[in-house]
């Protein structure tokens, strides 16, 4: 190590050593990655230290591009220099015109046609309490069905419908209108059963709570579901499943609320999640991967909805018009590279490559996922428990030893025990290969510990 090194790893842990003292104790993925990127480019983040790491984490979903695309730069540096406002509250741009012209083509025909779109506060959070009021007005009900495992954010509202117990807990009123319905999670069934017949089980259990008088549930304002769902753990919603939640919200005229903040803009190997079911919901909550890297989000439904009144659901931050340029541009570059279909490929890969894995490492439980969005959930292989015991404790070694090599990988689902791969949907097939040896190397000594 030369002297420059040493430098620069020792002004990194102090900014890491300041950072610990000074930030919220609510810190997150700072906690698992003291790496401080000065530079990014592709799936690759340099950090202050000068190591080099691919990056399996993207933004949390966010970088379908990867960091600092070319077609991004392009688009801030000429949005820069037409000398354009950069923020304009929900004002009408030459931008915002353009962004809802390329996001509605990439939704269905039939539901486009049919659209309005509502600019929210940047946030994937602040697009799900906007669904949220916008079914509660137009129905004039309050109740919301949502689902175990699920998402969808960390403001009072989103927080509510979501499932972790953990951040609900210390917070008060926040389940008075949910009704938590199960998610069919094959691996760990809440029926015990599994596969298609625990989902169908799922099915009829919602139908139920729907049509038996006695249920004790009101009728619902929305269901809102995510078409994988993925804090909760990288769990795809069967398609025969959600098939079934549309035929049951449209019988009882109920809006179904499809979460795409993690799962839009070809992720899962399709560009909307919804896409692999052929439903069409009512309203689509889109963030993350459609601001191109920068803060954007929104909802688009189904204009029979937009009976709520002028500034229902206001927020200064509507209107960036960075954002709408690097989200065009990125839309744009999907589609031009058919970057879905390629996520569909690697997925299919990749899948096929973590049930090779599953084969040599006992504690790998369970592989899944769609497209570019697979998760591996970890278990203690020796415990005799009735179904298998969850292993935060060997994940934590899996993310510690990716990161020790160069790789960045998250966690999530049940006790944060599934290892978590979001690579960029740019991700290059010798990355792929990569990603896949560091990832076999952590397992390995995951697999070693007592
Ligand atoms: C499905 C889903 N909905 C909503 C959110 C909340 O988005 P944000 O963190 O931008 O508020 C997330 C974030 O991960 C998500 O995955």
């Amino acid at each position: 190590m030369t002297l420059t090194h040493i430098d620069e790893s020792a002004e990194k842990d102090l900014i890491v050593h300041r950072q610990q003292t000074r930030e919220s104790a609510a810190r997150t993925y700072a906690r698992h990655f003291p790496i401080v990127p000065v530079r990014a480019q592709g799936m690759v983040i340099t950090g202050a230290d000068g190591r080099q790491y691919l990056d399996c984490l993207s933004g949390a979903g966010t970088l379908a591009l990867g960091h600092n695309h070319p077609v991004v730069r392009e688009a801030i540096q000429r949005t820069l220099d037409s000398g354009a406002p950069l923020h304009t509250l929900d004002i009408a741009t030459p931008q915002k015109d353009e962004f809802t012209n390329t996001l509605l083509a990439t939704l269905p025909d039939t539901f486009a046609k049919n659209a309005r779109i509502h600019f929210c506060g940047p946030s994937g959070a602040d697009a799900v309490e906007a669904a949220l009021k916008l079914t509660q007005t137009a129905t004039g009900r309050h109740g919301v069905l949502a689902f175990t495992g699920a998402y969808h954010g960390m403001t009072l509202g989103s927080l509510a419908v979501s499932g972790g117990r953990a951040a609900k807990t210390p917070v008060a009123g926040l389940s008075a209108d949910v009704t938590r319905l199960p998610f069919p999670y094959s691996y760990r069934c809440p029926f015990g059963i599994g596969g298609a017949e625990g989902a169908a089980i799922a099915a009829t259990y919602t139908q139920r709570i729907l049509e038996d008088p006695n249920a004790g549930v009101v009728s619902p304002a929305a269901m809102i579901v995510e078409p994988v769902q993925g804090e909760g753990g990288v769990i795809p919603s069967p398609d025969n499943w959600l098939r079934a939640m549309r035929q049951l919200t449209t019988k009882h005229a109920i809006p179904l609320i499809v979460d795409e903040v993690q799962t839009g803009a070809g992720r899962t190997g399709s560009m909307w999640g919804f896409n692999h079911s052929g439903i069409q919901p009512d309203v689509v909550v889109a963030s993350k991967a459609i601001g191109g890297g920068l803060p954007l989000a929104v909802i688009i439904y189904n204009k029979e909805l937009d009976v709520w009144r002028p500034g229902a659901h206001a927020g200064t931050f509507r209107g960036n018009v960075l954002a709408m340029a690097t989200g065009t541009a990125t839309l744009r570059h999907i589609q031009a590279l058919d970057l879905v279909n390629r996520a569909h490929t690697l997925g299919e890969y990749l899948l096929d490559q973590f049930r090779a894995l599953k084969a040599r490492y006992p504690i790998i439980g369970d592989v899944r996922g769609r497209g570019l969005m697979l998760g591996l959930e970890l278990i203690e292989p020796t415990a005799n428990t009735p179904e298998p015991a969850a292993a935060p404790d060997r994940a934590r070694v899996v993310r510690q030893e990716c990161l020790d090599r160069g790789l960045i990988v998250e966690l999530g689902g049940r006790h944060d025990s599934v290892v978590r791969i979001l690579p960029p949907l740019t991700i290059t097939d010798v990355e792929v290969e990569s990603v896949l040896s560091r990832l076999d190397e952590a397992l390995s000594v995951a697999s070693e510990k007592e």
